[in-house]
């Protein structure tokens, strides 16, 4: 992944300010601290790039997205709507808000459509999660009339989606509050982090309560300020925020590799190979591309082109549907509410089986999707290389008697 093939001397020099500082914790201090923020600057950094308001670098794209809905407003007794295919975090942080899932159909784009929320709606729905898959970006305008129709909150988890934007406007910041992880996997790393981005002044003064138990941060007294709200700690470190500071850098000239990459491949594979397509970005323009999103004409041959990839020693591709837990096939543990403690979403009334749940579509396009991470640091001949061998496996997986 991008961010983690770029560490280098920049990420090593935030690291060691803060080092020379001897102080690791992102409030106060300002005697010691040589006026070396490094969490603040990240958040700059992170502003500047997505063009948000506000934004509240924390320990990680979970607590980001959890921190997002309570802000926002969502809690107790809220239905939520949420896609089946997300990574796991969005699901629990709906349920520790207090709140309950509602699963809806993804399409094409591999994210929830406005044609599947629509349908998802009961008169308990208060808010959609809408989550931006694999590096894009959901199709926003449909989205934003039902969510404007039905008069609902707007929760975005472009956990795998910073940079990206739709239409000049960035993912995380079509509705009240958005998030992006900086995990070891995404476009840039903190190690461990997450950001939460707002343009409404009140949700981001929530969050920042909420995720510092309950602080408020105006003045020097650590210890005995005001508390205007219950929270917890969901703070970043120093030391995370400097290599995420140091990342976020590189973030434009990252972006524009991987689109580069993206499309060289991309190129090779749809000129030898009639049966394959992409998965469908709204907007070509504002994909971070990090993944390649190939689509198959359906289950089997996406499994036998699986098959293939693996008896030839491929690697470097996520197959959703079976092999990893970002697909609700894989969700045991939340069809069956398994916490180890008593939650409010074991008392609450839901308006779906989590067990019996009917997502044809989803299920349809997931089956068929096969996820390539594109990496910054490739050269002409590792991407013909690649493109070669996907080009092979596909070939013989689709000539297998049944797809003749
Ligand atoms: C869509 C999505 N949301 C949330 C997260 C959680 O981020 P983190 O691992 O930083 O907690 C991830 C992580 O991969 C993700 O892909």
């Amino acid at each position: 992944m991008p961010g983690t093939e770029k560490f280098g001397k920049e990420e090593l020099k935030e690291v060691m300010d803060v080092m020379n500082t001897g102080i690791l914790f992102r409030y106060n201090h300002e005697a010691q601290r040589n006026n070396i923020w490094k969490a603040k600057e990240f958040e700059e950094e992170v502003k500047k790039i997505t063009g948000a308001k506000y934004a509240l670098a924390v320990s990680s794209g979970s607590a980001a997205i959890f921190a997002a809905l309570v802000s926002s407003g969502v809690g107790y007794g809220d239905e939520v709507i949420v896609p089946p295919f997300t990574f796991v975090a969005t699901i629990e942080a709906v349920i520790m808000a207090g709140a309950i899932p509602v699963f809806a159909e993804i399409d094409e784009t591999l994210c929830l459509s406005a044609e599947g929320i629509e349908k998802a709606i009961t008169p308990k729905t208060r808010a959609v999660c809408l989550v931006h898959m694999c590096g894009g970006m959901a199709d926003m305008s449909g989205i934003l009339e039902v969510v404007k129709k039905y008069n609902l909150i707007l929760v975005e988890d472009a956990g795998q989606a910073f940079a990206a934007s739709y239409k000049g406007a960035y993912t995380g910041l079509f509705g009240k509050a958005g998030s992006y992880s900086f995990d070891f996997f995404k476009i840039a790393t903190a190690g461990e982090g997450g950001v939460l981005v707002t343009n409404d002044e009140h949700t981001y003064k929530m969050a920042e309560y909420f995720c510092d138990h309950g602080h408020n941060h105006e003045g020097n007294n650590r210890g005995m300020e005001q508390h205007p709200v219950i929270g917890f700690n969901f703070r970043i470190s120093e030391l995370h925020a400097a290599v995420g500071l140091a990342q976020t850098r590189r973030v434009p000239e990252i972006k524009q590799i991987n689109q580069k990459n993206k499309k060289y491949l991309q190129d090779k594979i749809k000129s030898a190979v009639n049966e394959i397509t992409f998965s469908r970005l709204p907007d070509e323009r504002g994909d971070s591309a990090t993944f390649m999103n190939l689509m198959m004409p359906d289950t089997a041959s996406a499994k036998a082109f699986v098959e293939e990839l693996n008896k030839k020693g491929i690697g470097g591709f996520n197959y959703w549907y079976t092999n990893m837990y970002h697909f609700i096939n894989q969700w045991d543990h939340i069809k069956e509410l398994k916490f180890p403690n008593k939650m409010p979403i074991h008392y609450q009334h839901k308006s779906q089986d989590y067990r019996n749940l009917h997502l044809p579509k989803s299920q349809e396009v997931i089956g068929r999707l096969i996820s390539f991470g594109i990496r910054v640091s490739w050269t002409e001949e590792e991407m013909n290389n690649l493109a070669n061998n996907i080009i092979e496996c596909a070939k013989i997986a689709l000539s297998k008697k049944m797809y003749v």
